[in-house]
């Protein structure tokens, strides 16, 4: 089984190459990345020299790429893990996030509906749907983006929508929840707590902190999308979520205690333009399928925080030179 993996170097794509390898013996993955500041190889040195993977740097909008690759490796199943993906980038931003999300997604979709790929997964977010106060999202929620990000992504997956309908394509659409594990860059709010803490310093907790976020360890994700490969069907959306819910002022004090800090290190700072409140997805569709999720939010940051301990090699690098620059700048608004 040939699968193409776009956005493999970057935090999920690059979890889900490792968890392809371990999970699929006949499996034979081109990773396709075009090497953005968040994608890094050391996230994949450990199978760099796999015979059943290989890497190439390219950018998923880039028409004649696409055609070239789906013509050279004709994939079985294209797992659309390319995105920019961080909210306050994008608000300051906006068109990197546009030209990966909704003209990359077009340009793989086309390639898909030229070569007749028998599988397309789209990796999406639940962001899509914008904020619920009360209650979960369905997979027939209306899109209802409030960030660049998110409309951008909600653009892809508009696109994967009409292609079922108007060329009848394979595929499958996911929208999950906010991801937690190890190699997330340090910029989302949990590494970025954590690495902060580690270095000494205090964690930037925006608005009132009582928004609330669904969260999901990076394996479970893996098989999540794993049993969609196997039983989902073609040209429905699925949504995966876990259910486990917290505001960010409990999920930063969990972070403290398990780091032994104290509360003097949360720093209350401006909040983000258009920070929606509450994300919550109903994630029954996906359960019905056999697949729940095996780790507890408090597992889940249990391992990551002693990835992150033990890794420090990885991140310390990230958090200077680009990285420090844009720091500076997200926070001159406050
Ligand atoms: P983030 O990890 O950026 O994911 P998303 O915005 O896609 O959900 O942020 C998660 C939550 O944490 C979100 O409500 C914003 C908040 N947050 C902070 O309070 N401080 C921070 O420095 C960051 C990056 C996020």
């Amino acid at each position: 089984m040939k699968f193409l993996i776009t956005g493999g170097l970057g935090f999920m794509g690059s979890n889900m190459i490792r968890y392809v390898l371990n999970t699929y013996q006949d499996c034979s993955i081109l990773n396709l990345d075009k090497m953005t500041y968040a994608a890094n190889p050391k996230n994949l040195k450990d199978v760099s020299n796999n015979s059943r993977y290989r890497f190439m740097k390219g950018d998923v909008a880039d028409e004649d790429l696409i055609e070239k690759v789906f013509g050279e490796f004709d994939p079985d199943i294209v797992l659309n893990y390319a995105a920019e993906s961080h909210v306050d980038r994008s608000i300051m931003d906006p068109k990197a996030f546009l030209v990966t999300a909704a003209l990359g997604t077009y340009t793989l979709l086309e390639a898909t509906r030229a070569y007749k790929t028998p599988r397309f997964i789209q990796i999406s977010t639940d962001e899509v749907f914008g904020s619920i106060e009360q209650g979960s999202f369905t997979e027939t929620s209306c899109f209802e983006p409030n960030s660049p990000y998110s409309a951008a992504k909600a653009g892809g997956d508009l696109l994967c929508r009409a292609y079922i309908k108007t060329y009848n394509l394979p595929i499958i659409v996911t929208h999950s929840c906010n991801f937690i594990g190890p190699y997330q860059y340090p910029e989302k709010v949990i590494p970025l707590f954590i690495t902060n803490l580690l270095e000494g310093k205090k964690v930037p907790l925006y608005g009132d902190g009582k928004n609330v976020r669904e969260w999901i360890y990076t394996e479970d994700h893996c098989r999540a999308i794993d049993a969609l490969m196997q039983k989902g069907v073609v040209g429905e959306v699925y949504n995966i979520g876990t259910g486990q819910e917290i505001q960010n002022i409990d999920l930063t004090k969990k972070i403290l205690t398990l780091l032994g800090k104290g509360e003097e290190m949360i720093e209350p700072v401006k909040d983000r333009p258009a920070h929606d409140r509450r994300y919550s997805i109903d994630s029954s569709k996906l359960r019905a399928l056999g697949w729940k999720s095996e780790y507890s939010l408090d597992q889940a940051l249990e391992k990551t925080i002693k990835w992150y301990q033990t890794h420090e090699d990885w991140w310390k690098p990230l958090k200077s030179g680009e990285y420090l620059e844009y720091y500076n700048t997200q926070y001159q608004r406050q």
